[in-house]
């Protein structure tokens, strides 16, 4: 049975990611591959109770390494008990958020070591790092803007203009240092146009049945 592969989606706020990780696993179904569809943190039942804990707005101001622990501690959960038994039984993986986000949030955002990053990353994650990374890039603004219109905001959303900032720059900056296994994609475009965009780039990246 050949491993399947494993796309996450990442990006800041307001981006699309999740309406188009919904489009994406859709797309590949329909060419005859069976997929999964996950999300981060969360994706496991034990990591879905510390997704809980850390997006409550009434959490308390984790410091940026506890924070930093708790996703990588959702992260081994995701990835014992969802990941990796689905790639290893030739399933595609879709997944809205993985280690990236920690190091634009925890590392570039919130000022955490990305030598403390990389080393949880090395320890919970190994060599299970994606086999294809779409960056939906999208400038703060417009990124909060769209936010507003979404409903209740997590605790992520309500930082300010500065940390969105950052948080851009950091995912262009994994982007930059990762070409093999980043795309970045302007995720201003309208909803059609981003998803054919992002299928696009799965068919020249990937091999997909039925290709264009
Ligand atoms: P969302 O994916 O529904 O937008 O919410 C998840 C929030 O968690 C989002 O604001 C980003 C944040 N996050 C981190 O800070 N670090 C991480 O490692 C992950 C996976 C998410």
């Amino acid at each position: 049975m050949a491993r399947g592969r494993f796309i996450t989606v990442e990006g800041g706020e307001g981006a699309g990611k999740s309406t188009q990780a919904a489009l994406l696993t859709q797309a590949l179904a329909a060419r005859g591959l069976d997929v999964v569809q996950t999300r981060e943190p969360g994706g496991a039942p034990g990591a879905e109770r510390i997704r809980s804990l850390l997006l409550a707005p009434a959490s308390p101001p984790w410091s940026a390494l506890s924070e930093a622990l708790l996703h990588f501690a959702a992260r081994s959960e995701h990835l014992v008990f969802t990941i990796r038994p689905a790639l290893k039984s030739g399933r595609w993986v879709v997944c809205d958020r993985f280690v990236d986000s920690t190091v634009a949030y925890q590392g570039y955002a919130q000022g955490l070591e990305r030598g403390i990053i990389e080393r949880l990353s090395r320890l919970v994650v190994g060599d299970d790092m994606p086999d294809l990374t779409l960056i939906l890039d999208i400038a703060a603004e417009p990124g909060l803007a769209r936010l507003k219109t979404r409903g209740a905001p997590n605790r992520y959303d309500e930082m300010d203009l500065a940390f969105h900032e950052r948080l851009r720059e950091g995912f262009l900056e994994i982007a930059r240092a990762a070409p093999e296994r980043c795309v970045v994609i302007n995720a201003e475009a309208p909803i059609e146009v981003l998803h054919r965009a992002i299928l696009d780039a799965v068919i020249e990246r990937l091999e997909v049945p039925g290709g264009a």
